[in-house]
């Protein structure tokens, strides 16, 4: 089976065979910083939208992990003070303004306030292996926020769109946004590589410390490359855009082209990234993993979307980042999407 078909129908109806944690993470903040590419910059240069622990800061030393920095987070396994983040998805007027799109949550988390899901994957189907979770200081990114081009984007295998019809739809995944409106909505997959090089917790670009299977796929149950030998279990973010305010063609492009916008300024969808530092307690995520819990997972503290909802953090950097406004926050490369 095509891992897109096979990851979706995983995600609908996770089978016994299967073992996956999939929960919610609610909204922590929607501002421009990115401690992992920017640290220090308060405001970096695109929009992120954020969840997970309140430690996310302008900058996160790896030397003091979130569990011993936060005091509570969004997501719905208590235990998990990771940071998941990516670019937020902005409407393009045809007068050129522009309109933050905001996030829904998924199927089965409707009370959270938009946010996340979070996956951690450590094997599918009946090919049981074992993962070594991530280690305290860990962090990576996957995807360019300036790459344009499908050639260059397939350097990522698994960075795409599915088209919402309705809530529940899980094919047709596409690595550019989609090119007609979406009854649904417009849910954006990241999927980060599964191999480990076993030793730096970090790399210059954040990701050349792992990398994917040499063949197939993590879903196959490919192999790791000599150099990244160790398999990780498979990080898989979905966040759903409301972009259904904005399906009336008659406020979409006159020559036909769709109106949706990266913050940082990409209107193919090429450049989506999704970026983590992980931050779970303890060996919280090495336990679910090894005794492979599906969905639920009784080994695990958890909490109610309602009290992850209450976890938030003030906004470092001050700006006006909704109704409509003339340029992308930060206004990089806005107007340029054309060029
Ligand atoms: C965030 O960083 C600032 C310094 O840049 C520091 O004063 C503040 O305590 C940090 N907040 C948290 C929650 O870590
Ligand atoms: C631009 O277009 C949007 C959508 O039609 C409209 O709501 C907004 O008021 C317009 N802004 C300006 C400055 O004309």
């Amino acid at each position: 089976m095509h891992w897109q078909t096979l990851a979706a129908s995983l995600t609908l109806t996770a089978s016994g065979a299967d073992a996956l944690l999939r929960f919610s993470c609610s909204q922590l903040v929607v501002e421009r910083l990115d401690p992992l590419v920017n640290p220090g910059m308060a405001p970096s240069p695109h929009l992120h939208q954020i969840v997970g622990g309140n430690a996310f800061n302008i900058s996160m030393d790896p030397k003091a992990p979130p569990p011993t920095v936060a005091t509570c987070t969004t997501c719905t396994f208590a235990d998990d003070f990771s940071n998941y983040w990516t670019a937020v998805l902005y409407f393009k007027a045809r007068n050129g303004s522009y309109h933050r799109v905001s996030q829904k949550p998924n199927v089965g988390f409707e009370q959270a306030t938009g946010g996340m899901t979070i996956y951690y994957t450590p094997y599918i189907g009946n090919t049981k292996s074992t993962v070594t979770a991530f280690q305290p200081g860990f962090r990576m990114l996957i995807g360019q926020q300036n790459y344009r081009t499908k050639a260059e984007a397939q350097k990522f295998r698994q960075l795409t769109y599915t088209c919402l019809k309705d809530p529940m739809t899980r094919s047709g995944e596409t690595m550019d946004m989609p090119t007609a409106p979406c009854k649904a909505g417009i849910m954006a997959n990241v999927r980060f590589p599964t191999c480990w090089d076993g030793k730096n917790l970090d790399s210059p670009d954040h990701m050349s410390h792992v990398a994917y299977p040499t063949s197939g796929t993590f879903e196959s149950n490919g192999p790791c490359p000599t150099t990244h030998p160790v398999k990780i279990p498979q990080l898989f973010y979905e966040v759903i855009w409301d972009t259904t305010p904005f399906n009336d063609k008659a406020l979409w492009p006159a020559d036909g082209s769709q109106p949706f916008v990266w913050s940082q300024g990409d209107q193919t969808g090429y450049g989506s990234h999704g970026d983590y530092v992980f931050g779970w307690k303890d060996n919280a995520l090495q336990k679910a993993m090894d005794t492979n819990c599906n969905i639920n997972c009784p080994q695990l503290k958890t909490q109610s979307i309602a009290v992850g909802n209450k976890c938030t953090r003030q906004e470092q950097v001050k700006e006006s980042i909704d109704g409509w406004v003339d340029s992308l926050p930060g206004g990089e490369m806005s107007g340029m999407e054309h060029a």
